[in-house]
C-alpha cells in the first residue's frame, strides 16, 4: 500500500495563531473540517467514531505534558499537530489540509514539501474519525487570570497530580458522577452532556465569584463558592486537571489542587 501506514506529525508556531476564536474542538467542528476537505476533491464525509476518539484522547492525555509529536503506533492513521498557547481542532485540520498544493495525484507524491497529513484527511477509505486533544495551558490560563484578578500569584501544571486527576477521571468514565476522590489534593469537579472543555469547567467555578463576599469570608445564601475559592487559594501551587468522556454521553473534568485549598477558618488570600 502506497506510503504505508500514515502517520505524520506536523508543528505549528505560536506566530500563526493570532486569533483565540471560540473553542471549535467539538466532534462536529473536528468532522466539519476534515470533510470540507474532502467534499472539494469529491471524497465522501467521514463520520465520529467514540472507539477511534476514546483512542485519540488517551493518547493526546498521555502526551500532555511534552507535547512530544510521537506517534502512538497504534491501529489507525494518525495526523498530530501542536502549536503553543491554545491550538484548536479546527486549525490543527487546516494546517494538514493547507499541505494540499504539495499533492500530486497525478504522480501521487508530495511535490516541494510534505503532504502525507493532507492525504491521510482525503483518504477515501477512511471513514472513521476520533480526535483528541489535550492542552494543559487552556486549564491554567483560565485559572491563573481568575487568580491575577484578585492579586494571586499562578499555579503551574504538575504532572503528578494531572496522573491523580487522570487516573480518577478514568474511574468515573462509568457514570460522570460528582463524587469526589478523598484524595491528598484540592478538588474541583464538573461534568455536562455532551461535551464540556476544560475552559468552560473552569468558567463554572469561577462564575461562582458573584456569591462569594471575601469580607466576611462567606457565601450568599443557596449558592456554592468553595469551587472558587479553590481556584484562587493562594497557598495552592500546582494544578493537574484531567477530563474523560463518560459511557453516559456526558464529559467529566477533575482538577487537583496541591497543597489543597479550603481549609476551614481560612480566607483564599
Ligand atoms: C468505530 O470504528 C471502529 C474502527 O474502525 C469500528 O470497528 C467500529 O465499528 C466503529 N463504530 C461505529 C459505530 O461505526
Amino acid at each position: 500500500m502506497w506510503f504505508g501506514k500514515l502517520l505524520f506529525a506536523a508543528y505549528l508556531m505560536a506566530s500563526v495563531l493570532v486569533t483565540i476564536t471560540s473553542a471549535q474542538n467539538s466532534p462536529q467542528d473536528y468532522v466539519d473540517a476534515h470533510n470540507a476537505v474532502r467534499a472539494e476533491v469529491g471524497v465522501g464525509p467521514v463520520t465520529w467514531n467514540n472507539t477511534v476518539a476514546a483512542y485519540a484522547q488517551k493518547y493526546a492525555n498521555s502526551r500532555v505534558e511534552s507535547c512530544e509529536l510521537e506517534h502512538s503506533g497504534g491501529p489507525y492513521g494518525e495526523n498530530i499537530a501542536e502549536g503553543y498557547g491554545n491550538l484548536n481542532g479546527v486549525d490543527a485540520v487546516k494546517m494538514w489540509a493547507s499541505e494540499k498544493p504539495f499533492y500530486s495525484h497525478d504522480t501521487n507524491s508530495c511535490v516541494g514539501d510534505e503532504c502525507l497529513h493532507y492525504t491521510q484527511v482525503v483518504w477515501r477509505k477512511s471513514v472513521h474519525l476520533g480526535c483528541g486533544r489535550a492542552s494543559p495551558q487552556d486549564y491554567l490560563d483560565a485559572h491563573n487570570t481568575a487568580r491575577a484578578a484578585v492579586g494571586v500569584g499562578p499555579l503551574t501544571w504538575d504532572t503528578t497530580v494531572q496522573a491523580y486527576a487522570q487516573n480518577y477521571a478514568n474511574q468515573r468514565a462509568g457514570d460522570c458522577n460528582l463524587v469526589h476522590s478523598g484524595g491528598p489534593y484540592g478538588e474541583n469537579l464538573a461534568w455536562r452532556f455532551p461535551d464540556l472543555s476544560g475552559t468552560d469547567a473552569v468558567k463554572m467555578w469561577v462564575d461562582e465569584k458573584a456569591y462569594y463576599d471575601y469580607d466576611s469570608n462567606s457565601c450568599a445564601a443557596d449558592q456554592q463558592c468553595g469551587h472558587y475559592t479553590q481556584v484562587v487559594w493562594a497557598d495552592s501551587a500546582r494544578l493537574g486537571c484531567a477530563k474523560v468522556k463518560c459511557s453516559t454521553g456526558g464529559t467529566f473534568i477533575g482538577c487537583n489542587y496541591d497543597p489543597p485549598g479550603n481549609v476551614g477558618g481560612q480566607k483564599p488570600y
